[in-house]
């Protein structure tokens, strides 16, 4: 196990995986600054972290629109300013689009891309320079397993996460050798309030505290892309391998 970071802020805390990845940094005493956008969700979130830390770690938070883009910069510089001793950066933020909406109505199509995209690739730009200077740190930022293959039924979130792990990836490559690790992280499904809506039975189904799981450990092995859980990798190696006029006329 590398050296344990001291603090780590995550964006999109309240988030039902980041939550559960908050918790488990909490408990061996990680100092937290929560970012999330709704002020009593994070009210919540913070009540809960402080009691299951019983002081023995600081949480702070920070309520903040992660999909406007020009606040940004002041948000990030607020926070290391306040918190120069920042090691650890999960970003976890990301909506679900309403596909039929974003083939319908191009603006609806762009939120989302900026939500699940632009948002993240805004701050990691901001983050990556910070970390770099100092020579250490370690970003890890959710994608999805929907970002390997462009699909029917979810291409426009399937293209945000697509162009976010293009993203970390050049990130990973330009930072390599500098001390900071950049993480991708691909969740298949998890039963979050972001998937309520769909049938969730099934062994493909997981649970948010064994990704949460999943996260920590690639925060503490320093990894470069992991597939949460593991049988993901293989599936979608397998899947990418299918040619393209194959793969169109299939009901995926
Ligand atoms: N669940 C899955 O099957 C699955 C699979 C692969 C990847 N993922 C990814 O996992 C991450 C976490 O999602 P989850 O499954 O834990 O779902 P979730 O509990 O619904 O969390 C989504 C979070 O994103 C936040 N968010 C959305 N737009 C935001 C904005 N503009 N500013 C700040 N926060 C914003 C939401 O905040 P509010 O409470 O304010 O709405 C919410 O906390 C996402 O990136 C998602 O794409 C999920």
């Amino acid at each position: 196990m590398s050296a344990a970071l001291r603090r780590i802020v995550i964006f999109g805390a309240t988030s039902r995986i980041a939550t559960e990845a908050a918790r488990l940094w909490l408990a061996r005493g990680v100092a937290l600054v929560v970012v999330a956008r709704n002020p009593e969700r994070l009210r919540m979130l913070t009540d809960d972290l402080g009691i299951r830390a019983g002081g023995l770690a600081e949480v702070d938070a920070v309520a903040a629109d992660l999909a406007d883009l020009e606040t940004l910069p002041a948000l990030w510089h607020s926070l290391t300013e306040r918190f120069p001793d920042l090691d650890g950066v999960l970003i976890a933020h990301g909506s679900l689009p309403d596909q039929a909406r974003c083939e319908a109505v191009p603006a609806a199509m762009l939120q989302e891309i900026r939500v699940n995209a632009l948002s993240a690739m805004s701050l990691l730009t901001l983050i990556a320079n910070d970390f770099e200077a100092r020579h250490r740190g370690v970003i890890g930022v959710i994608g999805s397993i929907a970002g390997d293959r462009g699909r029917r039924g979810n291409y426009v979130y399937g293209a945000a996460k697509g162009m976010l792990a293009l993203f970390l990836q050049g990130l990973r490559n330009r930072l390599h050798g500098s001390g900071v690790t950049v993480i991708t992280l691909k969740p298949g499904f998890v039963i979050t309030p972001m998937t309520q809506d769909s049938d969730r039975d099934g062994w493909l189904w997981t649970r948010p505290e064994r990704v949460a799981r999943g996260i920590v450990r690639a925060f503490d092995r320093r990894r470069d892309v992991v597939y949460l859980p593991w049988f993901w990798r293989p599936m979608l190696w397998a899947i990418r391998l299918i040619p393209e006029p194959v793969f169109k006329r299939l009901s995926l």
